[in-house]
Parts: C-alpha cells; sequence; structure tokens
C-alpha cells in the first residue's frame, strides 16, 4: 500500500450524513490537538496497544532518514488509552492531511471512562504501509530517535509530549516510558 493514505481516507463513507464523528487519538492527536472540536473525552480502544513502529517521513524525519512514531498493533488483551474528540465531518480534510503518511481512518468501538461506548474513528498505519518499520528493542528505538528530524521538529520532542500527555491522564504506557528512560540516559552523555 502506498505511503500517502489521503486518497483512500477520502473513500471512507461508513459515517456519511452524520453531523459528528468521535475520533479517537493515541499519539500526537493526544497533545496536538490542532483542529477543531466540540468535546474531548480521555477514553481507550481494546485489542490494540501503542507502539513506535512507524515510519514518518513528513513530520518527525525525511523520506532518506525516517523518524519512529506511534501506531497500533493488535494484540488481544490490550487496552490503549488516549483522548477522544467529537469533530464535524469537515475537520477530515485537515486530519487525513496531516496523517496522510500511512494511516487509514479505521471505524471501531471507543469505549469513555464511564464504560459509555460509541463507534469512532481511530487512524493507524498498518503493517503493510509502505512507510512501516516495525519492531525494534526500546533502546534501539530511543537511539533512532535521538537521532531524528524532521518538518514538524525533533522526534525526541513527539516522544517527550506523548510520555507527559500519558501521565497528564494518569496512565503508564511501559513501552513509552521506557524510550523516554533510553532517550534521557542517551541524552545526558
Ligand atoms: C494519533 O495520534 O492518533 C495518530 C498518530 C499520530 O498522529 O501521532
Amino acid at each position: 500500500m502506498t505511503a500517502n493514505t489521503i486518497a483512500i481516507n477520502q473513500m471512507m463513507d461508513k459515517f456519511d450524513g452524520r453531523h459528528s464523528v468521535w475520533l479517537f487519538g493515541y499519539g500526537s492527536l493526544i497533545y496536538k490537538a490542532d483542529f477543531p472540536y466540540l468535546q474531548r473525552r480521555p477514553a481507550s480502544i481494546a485489542g490494540w496497544t501503542r507502539r513506535f513502529w512507524q515510519g514518518s517521513h513528513d513530520h518527525r524525519g525525511t523520506p532518506e532518514a525516517p523518524g519512529r512514531v506511534v501506531t497500533l498493533i493488535e494484540e488481544a488483551g490490550a487496552i490503549c488509552h488516549g483522548m477522544a474528540y467529537l469533530i464535524t465531518p469537515e475537520v477530515f480534510a485537515h486530519l487525513d492531511h496531516r496523517e496522510k503518511n500511512g494511516y487509514l481512518r479505521l471505524a471501531m468501538p471507543i469505549t469513555f471512562e464511564d464504560r459509555d461506548e460509541v463507534e469512532g474513528l481511530v487512524y493507524i498505519a498498518t503493517p503493510d504501509n509502505t512507510a512501516f518499520l516495525g519492531a525494534a528493542s526500546e533502546q534501539d528505538i530511543a537511539a533512532h530517535i535521538a537521532r531524528s528530524v524532521g518538518p514538524s521538529g525533533p522526534n525526541s520532542d513527539y516522544l517527550n509530549h506523548l510520555a507527559t500527555a500519558l501521565r497528564e491522564l494518569g496512565r503508564h504506557d511501559q513501552h513509552v516510558f521506557e524510550i523516554e528512560r533510553h532517550l534521557a540516559a542517551l541524552q545526558s552523555k
């Protein structure tokens, strides 16, 4: 699958005709809401886990030297915590552009903290996209992040903002916090 997903996402018609749709964010969408929204609520999705396995050609790296950003990987029993936004359909043009490097809009159940559930959308970079980098140790991911930079700034900012946002949500993410620890050690050398 091509790394630019704009055209595929524009054909996603599942929520056509709706005035508003819930969007679940688990990466930069938690800490950088550069779009209008009607409501924002902490939420989670079941069966998926957050991993720094996606290459970033356009934000935290370049096509020649991609950075590493998060995507979701299916894992039975896993719960991924993040932030859900109630948005209107006009916002998708901006989001499709922002998430164009491999992320597809997928429909799935979103659970709020009070256990209410809705069907909403999540941008996920699936392993068949050409920018997917896949698994590596947390130490190797930290080293990769330490040397990466792109048009949106240093890759380390992405990681640190995400770790801070997860702490603010009161959510522990071992993968993210372990990479943060390795990165801090590298940067203090
Ligand atoms: C998300 O935050 O939900 C998608 C990945 C990203 O933009 O970092």
